[in-house]
Protein backbone atom coordinates (compact mmCIF):
# COMPACT_ATOMS: atom_id res chain seq x y z
CA UNK A 1 0.00 0.00 0.00
CA UNK A 2 1.59 3.91 -0.57
CA UNK A 3 1.40 6.10 1.76
CA UNK A 4 -1.84 9.04 2.26
CA UNK A 5 -0.64 12.05 0.67
CA UNK A 6 -3.21 14.88 0.54
CA UNK A 7 -1.92 17.78 -1.72
CA UNK A 8 -3.24 21.47 -0.77
CA UNK A 9 -2.51 24.04 -3.26
CA UNK A 10 -3.28 27.67 -3.81
CA UNK A 11 -2.05 31.06 -3.74
CA UNK A 12 -1.62 32.84 -0.35
CA UNK A 13 -3.72 34.09 2.02
CA UNK A 14 -6.86 31.18 1.41
CA UNK A 15 -6.03 30.04 4.68
CA UNK A 16 -3.79 26.44 3.27
CA UNK A 17 -1.95 26.46 6.41
CA UNK A 18 -4.49 26.56 9.29
CA UNK A 19 -6.24 24.26 6.89
CA UNK A 20 -3.56 22.14 6.23
CA UNK A 21 -2.39 21.59 9.37
CA UNK A 22 -5.62 20.85 10.91
CA UNK A 23 -6.78 17.89 8.14
CA UNK A 24 -3.07 16.61 8.89
CA UNK A 25 -4.07 16.11 12.67
CA UNK A 26 -7.42 15.23 11.56
CA UNK A 27 -5.83 12.53 9.62
CA UNK A 28 -3.02 11.56 12.05
CA UNK A 29 -0.76 12.08 9.27
CA UNK A 30 2.72 14.70 8.87
CA UNK A 31 1.63 18.52 8.00
CA UNK A 32 4.53 19.20 5.79
CA UNK A 33 4.88 22.98 4.96
CA UNK A 34 6.88 23.31 1.50
CA UNK A 35 6.35 27.13 1.11
CA UNK A 36 8.62 26.94 4.75
CA UNK A 37 11.35 24.97 3.22
CA UNK A 38 11.35 27.69 0.09
CA UNK A 39 11.49 30.55 2.80
CA UNK A 40 14.05 28.67 5.03
CA UNK A 41 16.61 28.86 1.40
CA UNK A 42 15.79 32.05 0.92
CA UNK A 43 16.96 32.82 4.54
CA UNK A 44 19.88 30.67 4.37
CA UNK A 45 20.94 32.62 1.03
CA UNK A 46 20.96 36.20 2.26
CA UNK A 47 22.19 35.07 5.84
CA UNK A 48 25.15 34.40 3.49
CA UNK A 49 25.05 37.38 1.19
CA UNK A 50 23.90 35.68 -1.99
CA UNK A 51 21.94 37.39 -4.48
CA UNK A 52 17.69 35.78 -4.56
CA UNK A 53 18.67 35.24 -8.39
CA UNK A 54 22.13 33.37 -7.75
CA UNK A 55 21.21 30.39 -9.01
CA UNK A 56 24.59 27.93 -8.86
CA UNK A 57 25.14 29.67 -4.98
CA UNK A 58 21.45 29.13 -4.02
CA UNK A 59 21.96 24.94 -5.14
CA UNK A 60 24.52 24.85 -3.26
CA UNK A 61 22.72 26.25 -0.40
CA UNK A 62 19.74 23.96 -0.95
CA UNK A 63 21.75 20.89 -1.63
CA UNK A 64 24.10 21.23 1.96
CA UNK A 65 20.55 22.74 4.19
CA UNK A 66 18.81 20.65 6.42
CA UNK A 67 15.52 21.32 7.08
CA UNK A 68 13.46 20.22 9.84
CA UNK A 69 9.65 20.36 10.96
CA UNK A 70 9.32 19.58 14.43
CA UNK A 71 5.70 18.46 14.95
CA UNK A 72 4.43 20.24 18.13
CA UNK A 73 0.85 20.09 17.61
CA UNK A 74 0.73 23.78 20.14
CA UNK A 75 4.08 25.11 18.92
CA UNK A 76 5.21 23.41 15.76
CA UNK A 77 8.68 24.67 14.58
CA UNK A 78 10.80 24.83 11.29
CA UNK A 79 14.90 24.29 12.26
CA UNK A 80 17.66 25.25 9.37
CA UNK A 81 20.69 23.14 10.77
CA UNK A 82 19.08 22.50 13.89
CA UNK A 83 18.55 26.75 14.36
CA UNK A 84 15.38 27.68 14.91
CA UNK A 85 13.84 29.80 12.30
CA UNK A 86 10.15 29.83 13.16
CA UNK A 87 9.40 33.51 13.20
CA UNK A 88 12.43 34.78 11.07
CA UNK A 89 11.58 33.53 7.85
CA UNK A 90 7.68 35.11 8.15
CA UNK A 91 8.49 38.18 7.66
CA UNK A 92 7.54 40.55 4.57
CA UNK A 93 10.89 40.14 3.31
CA UNK A 94 11.72 36.81 3.53
CA UNK A 95 8.02 36.21 1.93
CA UNK A 96 9.40 38.47 -1.31
CA UNK A 97 12.85 36.59 -1.22
CA UNK A 98 11.45 33.07 -1.24
CA UNK A 99 9.24 33.70 -4.22
CA UNK A 100 12.09 35.13 -5.94
CA UNK A 101 14.18 31.94 -4.77
CA UNK A 102 11.39 29.47 -5.58
CA UNK A 103 11.88 30.71 -9.64
CA UNK A 104 14.90 29.11 -9.81
CA UNK A 105 14.66 25.30 -11.14
CA UNK A 106 18.28 24.20 -9.69
CA UNK A 107 16.44 24.60 -6.23
CA UNK A 108 13.17 23.87 -7.12
CA UNK A 109 14.71 20.39 -8.03
CA UNK A 110 16.21 19.76 -4.77
CA UNK A 111 13.28 20.59 -2.58
CA UNK A 112 11.39 18.16 -4.83
CA UNK A 113 12.90 15.91 -3.95
CA UNK A 114 13.21 16.18 -0.35
CA UNK A 115 9.13 16.61 -0.32
CA UNK A 116 9.14 13.07 -2.47
CA UNK A 117 11.06 11.94 0.38
CA UNK A 118 9.23 13.00 3.11
CA UNK A 119 6.20 12.32 1.67
CA UNK A 120 7.02 8.69 0.76
CA UNK A 121 8.26 8.30 4.43
CA UNK A 122 4.77 8.37 6.57
CA UNK A 123 2.48 10.30 4.07
CA UNK A 124 1.36 13.85 4.58
CA UNK A 125 -1.11 16.92 3.65
CA UNK A 126 1.61 18.75 1.65
CA UNK A 127 0.71 22.49 1.18
CA UNK A 128 2.24 24.75 -1.45
CA UNK A 129 2.24 25.46 -5.17
CA UNK A 130 3.05 22.48 -6.83
CA UNK A 131 2.17 20.04 -4.83
CA UNK A 132 -0.77 18.09 -7.01
CA UNK A 133 1.17 19.18 -10.34
CA UNK A 134 5.06 18.71 -9.44
CA UNK A 135 5.48 16.76 -6.42
CA UNK A 136 2.86 14.43 -6.01
CA UNK A 137 0.87 14.62 -9.15
CA UNK A 138 0.16 11.41 -8.87
CA UNK A 139 -2.59 11.65 -5.84
CA UNK A 140 -5.78 11.11 -5.95
CA UNK A 141 -6.49 13.98 -2.99
CA UNK A 142 -5.73 17.20 -4.69
CA UNK A 143 -7.60 20.59 -3.28
CA UNK A 144 -6.84 23.93 -4.90
CA UNK A 145 -8.07 26.36 -2.25
CA UNK A 146 -9.18 29.93 -4.09
CA UNK A 147 -10.77 33.33 -2.57
CA UNK A 148 -11.42 36.94 -3.85
CA UNK A 149 -7.88 39.06 -4.06
CA UNK A 150 -9.32 41.37 -1.41
CA UNK A 151 -10.62 38.33 1.09
CA UNK A 152 -6.64 36.83 0.70
CA UNK A 153 -5.25 40.40 1.35
CA UNK A 154 -7.63 41.41 4.78
CA UNK A 155 -6.87 37.63 6.25
CA UNK A 156 -2.97 38.88 5.57
CA UNK A 157 -3.89 42.03 7.20
CA UNK A 158 -4.97 40.71 10.18
CA UNK A 159 -2.47 38.27 10.81
CA UNK A 160 0.34 40.96 10.29
CA UNK A 161 -1.56 43.59 12.39
CA UNK A 162 -2.12 40.55 15.17
CA UNK A 163 1.75 40.61 15.09
CA UNK A 164 2.41 44.17 15.74
CA UNK A 165 3.04 44.83 12.13
CA UNK A 166 2.14 48.65 11.10
CA UNK A 167 1.38 47.59 7.17
CA UNK A 168 -1.77 49.98 5.52
CA UNK A 169 -4.27 47.24 3.65
CA UNK A 170 -3.45 48.78 0.33
CA UNK A 171 0.61 47.82 1.21
CA UNK A 172 -0.44 44.12 1.92
CA UNK A 173 -3.03 43.93 -1.42
CA UNK A 174 0.01 45.16 -3.59
CA UNK A 175 2.33 42.48 -1.97
CA UNK A 176 -0.39 39.87 -2.08
CA UNK A 177 -0.55 41.01 -5.71
CA UNK A 178 2.99 40.88 -6.75
CA UNK A 179 4.02 37.82 -5.16
CA UNK A 180 0.71 35.87 -6.75
CA UNK A 181 1.31 36.81 -10.09
CA UNK A 182 4.93 36.30 -9.64
CA UNK A 183 4.44 32.83 -8.25
CA UNK A 184 2.09 32.48 -11.53
CA UNK A 185 3.83 33.12 -14.21
CA UNK A 186 7.40 31.79 -13.46
CA UNK A 187 8.37 29.21 -16.11
CA UNK A 188 8.99 26.27 -13.54
CA UNK A 189 5.84 24.92 -11.87
CA UNK A 190 3.98 27.95 -11.56
CA UNK A 191 0.94 28.33 -9.71
CA UNK A 192 -1.93 26.22 -11.36
CA UNK A 193 -4.43 23.44 -11.15
CA UNK A 194 -6.31 21.20 -13.63
CA UNK A 195 -9.17 19.25 -13.78
CA UNK A 196 -7.67 16.73 -11.06
CA UNK A 197 -8.08 18.82 -8.33
CA UNK A 198 -11.15 19.76 -6.17
CA UNK A 199 -11.16 23.61 -6.28
CA UNK A 200 -12.33 25.16 -3.25
CA UNK A 201 -13.77 29.17 -3.18
CA UNK A 202 -12.92 29.62 0.97
CA UNK A 203 -14.11 33.70 0.45
CA UNK A 204 -17.39 32.62 2.47
CA UNK A 205 -16.22 29.77 4.10
CA UNK A 206 -15.22 29.03 8.00
CA UNK A 207 -11.97 27.37 8.40
CA UNK A 208 -14.26 24.32 9.97
CA UNK A 209 -16.41 24.08 6.80
CA UNK A 210 -13.20 23.71 4.86
CA UNK A 211 -10.79 21.45 7.16
CA UNK A 212 -14.70 19.05 6.98
CA UNK A 213 -14.64 19.11 3.41
CA UNK A 214 -11.35 17.85 2.50
CA UNK A 215 -11.02 15.30 5.01
CA UNK A 216 -14.41 13.86 4.55
CA UNK A 217 -13.48 13.42 0.70
CA UNK A 218 -10.06 11.88 2.02
CA UNK A 219 -11.07 9.54 4.42
CA UNK A 220 -14.34 8.58 2.05
CA UNK A 221 -11.49 6.95 -0.57
CA UNK A 222 -7.96 6.29 1.60
CA UNK A 223 -8.85 2.59 2.28
CA UNK A 224 -5.96 1.78 0.01
CA UNK A 225 -3.74 4.38 1.54
CA UNK A 226 -1.50 3.58 4.44
CA UNK A 227 -2.43 5.39 7.22
CA UNK A 228 -1.66 5.32 11.16
CA UNK A 229 -3.34 2.73 12.79
O1 LIG B 1 3.25 29.41 1.07
P1 LIG B 1 4.32 30.48 1.37
O2 LIG B 1 3.80 31.88 1.26
O3 LIG B 1 5.00 30.24 2.68
O4 LIG B 1 5.42 30.28 0.22
C1 LIG B 1 6.53 31.12 0.09
C2 LIG B 1 6.93 31.19 -1.40
O5 LIG B 1 7.43 29.93 -1.81
C3 LIG B 1 5.78 31.53 -2.34
O6 LIG B 1 5.87 32.86 -2.77
C4 LIG B 1 5.92 30.60 -3.50
C5 LIG B 1 6.95 29.60 -3.10
N1 LIG B 1 6.46 28.22 -3.10
C6 LIG B 1 6.60 27.49 -4.26
O7 LIG B 1 7.04 28.02 -5.26
N2 LIG B 1 6.25 26.18 -4.29
C7 LIG B 1 5.73 25.59 -3.20
N3 LIG B 1 5.40 24.29 -3.26
C8 LIG B 1 5.56 26.33 -2.00
C9 LIG B 1 5.92 27.66 -1.99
Amino acid sequence: MQPLIVAIDGPSGVGKSTTSKRVARSLGIPHIDTGAMYRAIALAGVRAGVSVDDEVRLDEIASRARIEFVPDSANPRVLLDGQDVTEAIRTHDMSMAASCVSKLPAVRRVLVRLQQAMGNLAGGVLEGRDIGTRVFPGTPFKFFLTARPEVRAARRFNELKEKGSSETLAAVLADTTLRDTQDSTRADSPLTWNESYLLIDTSDLSIDAVVAKIVGKVTAGASNFLTPS
